[in-house]
């Protein structure tokens, strides 16, 4: 199987009383398996809302998503954290580290039950990302770019196939920003998908990537 996720007519509407705003429009499109994928758009476009969607986090309104060979719509609550589990790593927009953990405890929080392994690969990955000297420090001790590499290091724990980073230099300087897109790029040249979206696709110049472009909530593919 080359295809690893399959898009096929997706659409999200958010309802909120009376408005409701159509975040993704009929969104058809594929991604291999090792593929480095750019989505870009300006705010509010609905790239965040098109991750979530392929990462099983968020239901579709219509259409279907189909990644690995499973289709998410027909997975039960425990098949999708299984999933998500197994297949997916997410890096969030805004870190989403928990301020009262430190960089170490914030890369197993998710595997609490098991620490001892998963403590010892924490901070291996941690040490792989140049945090060696950081694992016991707490996000506010931390700059942007630590971070966000405390943040990818989560998302790495379970070796996941598909990596999804949701603006992921958005908060860092153009150093920082560029530290963030080598280590990406690592991790597609070691064979996972990888998945970027973000609304400055200049910090990505240079990056061998298909590009999905998307302007109120309608994807298209572009070359370069
Ligand atoms: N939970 C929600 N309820 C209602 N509307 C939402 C919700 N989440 C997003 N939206 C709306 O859907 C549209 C797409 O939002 P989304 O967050 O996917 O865009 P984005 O491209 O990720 O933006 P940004 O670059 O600012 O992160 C926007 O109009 C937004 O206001
Ligand atoms: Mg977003």
């Amino acid at each position: 199987m080359n295809k690893l996720i399959i898009v096929d007519s997706v659409s999200k509407v958010y309802t909120q009383g009376s408005s409701s705003v159509c975040a993704v429009d009929s969104a058809t499109f594929e991604i291999e398996d090792g593929e480095l994928i750019l989505i870009c758009g300006p705010s509010g476009s609905g790239k965040s809302t098109l991750l979530y969607l392929m990462s099983g986090m968020l239901k579709p309104s219509s259409g279907k998503v189909v990644v690995a060979g499973r289709q998410l719509n027909g997975l039960s609550e425990l098949e999708m954290a299984r999933f998500r589990k197994e297949t997916i790593g997410f890096v969030f927009q805004a870190f989403n580290l928990i301020p009262s953990l430190s960089a170490l405890e914030n890369v197993v929080a998710s595997r609490m039950f098991d620490s001892e392994k998963h403590q010892k690969r924490a901070q291996e990955i941690l040490e792989s990302m140049g945090l060696a000297h950081r694992t016991q420090h707490l996000p506010s001790e931390l700059s942007g770019g630590e971070q966000q590499r405390v943040a990818i290091a989560r998302a790495l724990l379970n070796d996941p196939r598909i990596i999804f980073a949701d603006e992921p230099t958005g908060n860092l300087d153009s150093k920082a920003g560029k530290n963030i897109i080598d280590i990406l790029k690592k991790l597609n040249r070691k064979g996972k998908t990888v998945i970027i979206a973000t609304h400055n696709p200049s910090i990505l110049n240079g990056l061998e990537s298909k590009r999905l472009n998307i302007l109120d909530g309608k994807v298209q593919e572009s070359g370069e």
